[in-house]
């Protein structure tokens, strides 16, 4: 067996999940009331990797809070700090050092893969190749890395194509030996000013090098925009068994798979999973429909929610109308003031984004 490092993604800046990362990485939203970043890092160690490098950029106080020396998933992390968010080519090629001339797989902070890694990790290490890419169908292919295969090889590789030749998309995560670091090195700047892999690994195949594609066997996700972390957490949601760290009283109802945290206290209310409630969260008098995370410490009061993450310290009381499909940041109040005028009354940050029916 060669020894494989893992190199993990947590910069960027997440655009396309503002206002949330305004405060936050987007790697650290929790799915099912567990940071995306923490089902990657335990893929990873449950492949039997030990050796991790993870590249951050300005949420890296944050992930280093989250993740600390690794010790708690059973792995040791070394940061690597990246100055602007140049592209994941440009993650590796800072990478190189740590590396030195072993092979990795690397793994974008913000993708979860139900199954995990360790098949795909096993097959690169039986069959040696350069590069070892994933791929998964998906109906939107412009919005990823597109392959197009020829007898099963990989023949060209394109970033974002506007006219995509295929379904197929990379997925977060790639394995390379050391030649990668040549590859990167050699291409130049895309459209939208980064350093693609994409275009490294087109690179090597035009260097001959041998890439391997691997097709993903369970299910994908990119959580990079809301609906995808809606779906991704709707998808974890449902592998969970249901269990009571908390209280319920008498008047509540539980039905489906619900996991309640330490501390949290039901009342008078119907919980209908699969969902889970954070420790210290307090539901009163309310509905929590299927397909929703609520996070630590927050109130929901004569309210119904569903399909929907709420995160710590937020407050949605006497809503009257349900809300769905949501994701509600930290510390957030969503209230029914019952004063004169009856109108929307907002205090609402940059990029936020409020439907009303
Ligand atoms: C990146 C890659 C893209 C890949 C995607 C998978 O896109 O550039 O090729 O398909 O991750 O999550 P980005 O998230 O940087 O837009």
């Amino acid at each position: 067996m060669i020894e494989i490092k893992a190199l993990v993604l947590a910069g960027g800046r997440g655009t396309r999940l503002r206002p949330i990362t305004h405060t936050s990485a987007k790697q650290l939203v929790p799915i099912a009331n567990k940071p995306i970043l923490f089902y990657g890092l335990e893929a990873i160690r449950s492949a039997g990797i030990v050796d991790v490098g993870i590249v951050v950029g300005e949420t890296a106080a944050e992930i280093e809070a989250a993740v600390g020396d690794g010790a708690e998933f059973g792995l040791r992390v070394t940061y690597l700090p990246q100055d602007a968010p140049r592209g994941l080519a440009h993650a590796v090629a800072i990478a190189e050092d740590f590396m030195g001339r072993e092979s990795f797989v690397m793994y974008l902070g913000d993708n979860l893969i139900m199954g995990g890694i360790t098949s795909f990790v096993n097959e690169f290490q039986k069959t040696k190749p350069n590069a070892q890419i994933l791929l998964a169908r998906v109906p939107n292919p412009s919005e990823f890395g597109v392959a197009e295969l020829a007898g099963g090889h990989v023949v060209r590789l394109e970033e974002k194509p506007e006219h995509p030749r295929t379904d197929l998309a990379l997925v977060g995560v790639y394995m390379f030996d050391e030649t990668v670091f040549e590859a990167v090195r050699s291409i130049t700047p895309s459209r939208r000013d980064e350093l693609e892999i994409t275009d490294a690994i087109q690179h090597m195949i035009d260097t001959k090098r041998t890439v391997r594609a691997h097709e993903v066997s369970g299910w994908w996700k990119d959580t990079g925009k809301l609906e995808d972390i809606l779906e991704a957490n709707r998808m974890v949601l449902e592998t969970l068994e249901g269990e009571n760290h908390g209280l319920v009283d008498a008047a509540s109802r539980i039905d489906g798979s619900v996991v309640i945290e330490d501390g949290a206290v039901i009342e008078g209310s119907v919980l209908r999973g699969p969902l889970i409630i954070g420790r210290g969260s307090r539901i009163e008098r309310s509905y929590i429909g299927p397909f929703t995370s609520i996070y630590h410490d927050v109130v929901i009061h004569n309210s119904e929610v569903e399909h929907s993450i709420v995160l710590e310290n937020s407050r949605i009381v006497n809503l009257g109308q349900r809300m769905e499909r949501s994701l509600v940041g930290k510390d957030v109040e969503i209230v029914k003031s019952g004063t004169m005028p009856r109108a929307y009354r907002f205090m609402v940050g940059d990029a936020s984004r409020i439907e009303v029916p």
